[in-house]
């Protein structure tokens, strides 16, 4: 770093105070800096995106790669050749954690070997004080480190890391603030991830995402339109609007307003032809929005609904607030409204003084709801959490047979739903060339089901009705049919 002249970055009076134009200022310091690092590595240098965890992250790992190709970096794909190589982490579950640990090793061996490299670390992970306590402490060789709040702040963290060649760690314990208009770069032309609301309030005593994201706060509805609306007019034809919580919307805003009357704004919108959304919490899943839902052609019939557990007496140690009888009820009225709907879900095994009774709630709930698909979690204990305060952890072994039991439950259930829809023509968006067999298309239907079909790279981000031929478990084998 010693070639190139250093700023102090403190002293300089310029620099903008107002959001984004400031990180628009720094963004182009760091171009400036960024191609005299080129000019002395002799190429342009590179990037790579790593993301860990959930569609907010793979949303926030966007907004880093829009910045990044705006200072000038080219998108390397292959992290252990990239230059730059920054880990959006999680740390929902323990082993996500782990994940990014070993692989931060095997990093580190290789920037020993490349001058140019430099590794940055940020998301969820970042905001538990005794990783970064670990990270300054043992692995020394990384450049940046920031958490989920400040992720706006990205251009400016780098440009100050590049001026000064010091590790720069910034952490902020929470934030109410929501930056808009900052540069992102769509991993797909054609769908997008749109973040409706950050943060979660809910405090599920299993979960430390409301430590690491915050306090709720949602975007104001006139924002989110106008980026669906920039977003359409540039070649999108389907959302997913993303929130810990959806349904718990606008109830912060100065202006309140339901996540129903956010999805009939939306819906106006010319040019869209597609609209989810993700996570629903049960508690907070309205009757209007069912309404909405089901009086509208846009909205997709997809709901996930995370139960966690079957068992009243443990979602209430949960911090759930409603009963097992509620969330039946509940699944009740989605299915009268729209029989069509398909349902997914999250449950975890094994919480704290789970016993084989309730253990068997779930199995019940999963028997009575017959989920298209359900994402099962081995309990993981949560520093900091209630939960992991509670007595009574229940052995690995117990957890290991209840976890697999509901897997083959799940999994058998799953493949009967999907095959229900042999022989139906049903509109795909049309989303990839098959990984295998490039003779093939990947779509997805409105249900979130995947079809392969014949077809080639040109017919990407536009729908088909398509023959379901054939289901193969959890995905079809189809053909276009002619539209006459
Ligand atoms: N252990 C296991 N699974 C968890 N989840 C959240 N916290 C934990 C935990 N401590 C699961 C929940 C949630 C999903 C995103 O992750 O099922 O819905
Ligand atoms: Fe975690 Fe519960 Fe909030 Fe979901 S609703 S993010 S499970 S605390």
């Amino acid at each position: 770093m010693n070639e190139i002249s250093v700023h102090n970055v403190e002293q300089e009076l310029h620099v903008p105070l107002n959001e984004p134009e400031r990180q628009y200022y720094y963004m182009d310091r760091a171009k400036e800096y960024l191609e005299k690092m080129s000019e002395a590595a002799g190429r342009p240098l590179t990037f790579c995106v790593t993301t860990f965890g959930c569609q907010m992250n793979a949303r926030d790992s966007e907004k880093l790669t829009g910045i990044l190709e705006r200072i000038g970096y080219v998108e390397e794909p292959d992290e252990e050749k990239a230059d730059f190589v920054i880990y959006n982490t999680c740390t929902v579950r323990e082993n996500a954690n782990q994940r990014v640990y070993g692989r931060l090793g095997q990093l580190g061996r290789i920037k020993k070997k490349n001058p140019h490299m430099m590794i940055a670390l940020c998301g969820c992970m970042m905001q538990e004080p005794e990783v970064v306590e670990k990270l300054n402490k043992s692995y020394r060789f990384v450049d940046l480190i920031f958490g989920t709040h400040n992720i706006y702040k990205f251009a400016e963290l780098l440009a100050v890391r590049m001026e000064t060649g010091r590790t720069v760690t910034d952490i902020w314990k929470d934030t109410d603030r929501i930056v808009e208009d900052l540069p992102s770069e769509r991993k797909y032309p054609f769908k997008s991830g749109v973040n409706i609301m950050f943060g979660c309030n809910n405090f599920c005593s299993y979960c430390i995402v409301p430590y690491v994201r915050g306090r709720e706060r949602s975007r104001d509805p006139e924002a989110i339109i106008r980026e669906i609306e920039r977003l359409v007019a540039d070649g999108v034809v389907e959302v997913m609007l993303l929130g810990q919580n959806v349904n718990s919307y606008g109830k912060t805003l100065e202006h309140p307003m339901s996540f129903a009357e956010l999805l009939r704004k939306i819906e106006r919108i010319d040019g869209l032809e597609r609209i989810r959304f993700m996570t629903s919490h049960p508690k907070d899943l309205s009757d209007e929005l069912i309404q909405v839902m089901a009086g509208s052609k846009k909205i997709c019939r997809h709901l996930h609904l995370p139960v966690q557990s079957g068992s009243t007496r443990i979602l209430e140690k949960m911090n759930r607030r409603y009963t097992k009888e509620g969330y039946l009820a509940l699944v009740e009225r989605i299915r009268q409204a729209m029989p069509d709907i398909s349902l997914t879900t999250d449950i975890i095994v094994g919480f704290p003084g789970e016993t084989e009774e309730d253990f068997l709630e779930t199995m019940d709930v999963v028997r009575k709801v017959r989920y298209d698909s359900a994402f099962t979690f081995i309990y993981s204990k949560r520093t900091g959490t209630p939960a992991a305060a509670m007595a009574d952890q229940i052995p690995e072994e117990v957890v290991r047979d209840r976890f697999n039991r509901l897997l083959h439950e799940v999994q058998e259930i799953s493949a009967e739903r999907c095959a229900i829809h042999e022989g139906t023509v049903q509109t795909v968006l049309a989303e990839a060339v098959n990984d295998h067999d490039s003779r093939l298309i990947t779509g997805r239907m409105g249900n979130n089901l995947l079809v392969h079909f014949p077809g080639d790279a040109s017919m990407i981000g536009k729908f088909y009705p398509v023959y379901l031929r054939e289901c193969k478990g959890f995905y079809y084998l189809g053909e276009i049919v002619s539209g006459e």
